[in-house]
């Protein structure tokens, strides 16, 4: 129907049919030349920057072409209309980018403090974050009015000095000074206005912690955080207790490549260096008493990066010193009657079960728990914090296996386990490889806070722990299961269902 064409030349000849796209060129090139063919005619002319197409007649003059059919008419129209809707489109384009921006800030400060997020980095949860948090709502205040300043400016010279169908050409000029002082001078008032409290905040956050601080050492290893209380004698893994109203210093230290620590509700993110000692310190606030929060890697570390987390349990200072009394000693264990794997309620008779309804803990005879030092209470736990990820259904496991704690140890006291784990209270278990598994059985996750401590969960990782974490050093050890390691099935040496399920239920019952 439209068999006319238009083509556009500058350096390059672009050609297309008469679409708003191609008149679209109109407004942007320095000088150009449309040529329009049409019913075997042709006419050009050469337009300069600027110049709004009015009409194909008067683009071509009077008498370039015959007088032809309606429907290119309609094209001529749609051709003379389309240009200046572009010129407008450009325009929207041009400010696209300062919406996005604006809608960016406009969301980041819906987010600021949200409790709804449980990660959120603001908050004024600890000294450190409120300092962090205030240095941003200040860098946020001045960003705010550059941003304002800067946008209505351009806003009002797009509009006052866009180029009308009768401007005459704009004054050349070269070099302006008083304006290249005035955007010299505005940016350093400006930097001066950021720089001063950046620089206190720098220095508040890199200073030393008062000399009374609990020493926390945190060591990073491919996959997973030890955490040491050198003033309390106390090792353990993946979940940290801290008091609140006391200043923290955690001491950051790597066993192999870079991590970095972070536990983005009370602040600070911090390296973990090889060869270099790092600290972090922060005075978790009295209302953060009971608090579950999440931590986790943030420097990219090998396969199993974001599998490296953990747990942080906010407590009150005299929950701390019976925690803390606690995991000093050897585990008590005995306290609970070992779950069986995959029984259901009916079968275990007057049992329990987990969220997953598939392990039944026989709580009738169960003797009376030893005491046992605080530990944060489960009703306490954020859904946020509770780990979802389930094993792989590549482990099979065989149902309806009762684990015997006193075989569990036995079993475990002569495996490949205490090569790496280390058990108080257990001579045979002294390795430091792994995580100290002395008060397992009171933690809630396992495998860097990747999985919840379910006898469900833990025998599978018991018997192939690289197929539940990519990368682990935690060789597979159950029979016939394809330990990576030595690339081959597990053969000699590898525990039985029976031998798994006996080891669960012993390091679920050191509390
Ligand atoms: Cu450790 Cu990433």
């Amino acid at each position: 129907m439209f068999a006319d064409t238009a083509s556009v030349s500058r350096r390059s000849h672009l050609t297309g049919t008469r679409s708003p796209d191609l008149v679209g060129v109109t407004v942007v090139v320095d000088e150009m030349t449309i040529s329009v063919f049409s019913g075997g005619q042709s006419a050009a002319r050469t337009c300069w920057a600027g110049t709004v197409v009015p009409s194909l007649q008067v683009l071509l003059g009077e008498s370039t072409l015959a007088p032809h059919d309606p429907s290119q008419d309609l094209g001529m129209a749609s051709f003379s209309r389309s240009c200046r809707i572009h010129s407008g489109a450009q325009i929207l384009r041009g400010l696209a980018p300062v919406a996005l921006t604006a809608l960016l800030f406009l969301g980041v400060a819906a987010t600021a403090g949200a409790q709804q997020y449980p990660n959120t980095t603001f908050n004024y949860t600890t000294e450190m974050n409120e300092a962090v948090t205030h240095l941003w709502d200040q860098l946020l205040f001045w960003a705010t009015i550059v941003f304002v300043i800067v946008e209505v400016g351009i806003l009002y010279i797009i509009f006052k000095f866009k180029a009308r169908p009768d401007s005459p050409d704009p004054k050349q000029v070269h070099g302006n000074t008083a304006l290249e002082i005035a955007w010299t001078a505005i940016p350093a008032v400006i930097l001066a206005f950021i720089t001063v409290p950046t620089v206190k905040t720098i220095f508040m956050t890199q200073a030393k912690a008062p000399a009374d601080a609990l020493q926390v050492e945190v060591i990073g290893h491919q996959w997973w955080w030890e955490f040491r209380y050198p003033q309390y004698g106390i090792t353990t893994a993946n979940e940290l207790y801290l008091p609140v109203g006391r200043t923290v210093n955690f001491k950051l230290n790597t066993s192999d490549v870079l991590h970095s620590f972070w536990i983005p509700r009370l602040g600070g993110k911090r390296d973990l260096i090889s060869n270099r000692t790092n600290y972090l310190w922060m005075t978790p606030r009295d209302s953060m008493a009971l608090k579950a929060l999440n931590g986790s890697c943030t420097e990219y570390c090998g396969e199993s990066h974001a599998n490296m987390k953990f747990r942080t349990f906010t407590v009150t200072k005299e929950q701390f010193a019976s925690w803390a009394a606690h995991q000093k000693g050897p585990a008590v264990y005995g306290a609970v009657t070992p779950p069986a794997v995959g029984v259901t309620p009916a079968v275990a008779g007057a049992a329990a079960t987990t969220k997953s309804g598939q392990v039944g803990t026989e709580l009738a005879d169960a003797p009376t728990p030893a005491p046992v030092g605080f530990v944060f209470p489960r009703e306490k736990l954020d859904a946020s914090t509770m780990p979802t990820a389930t094993p792989p259904s590549s482990i099979a496991f065989t149902a309806g296996l009762t684990g015997d704690v006193e075989r569990g140890r036995q079993v475990y006291s002569r495996s490949s386990c205490i090569g790496c784990h280390k058990i108080s209270g257990n001579p045979m278990s002294a390795g430091v490889l792994g995580p100290n598994l002395t008060h397992f059985g009171s933690r809630y996750t396992f495998g860097s806070a990747v999985y919840e401590n379910t006898t469900e969960n833990l025998v599978r990782w018991i018997k192939n722990a690289p197929a539940m974490k990519p990368g682990s050093l935690m060789p597979a050890i159950g029979n016939g299961e394809y330990n990576p390691a030595i690339k081959a099935k597990v053969t000699m040496g590898g525990l039985s269902d029976q031998q798994i399920a006996d080891v669960a239920a012993y390091l679920l019952a050191l509390k």
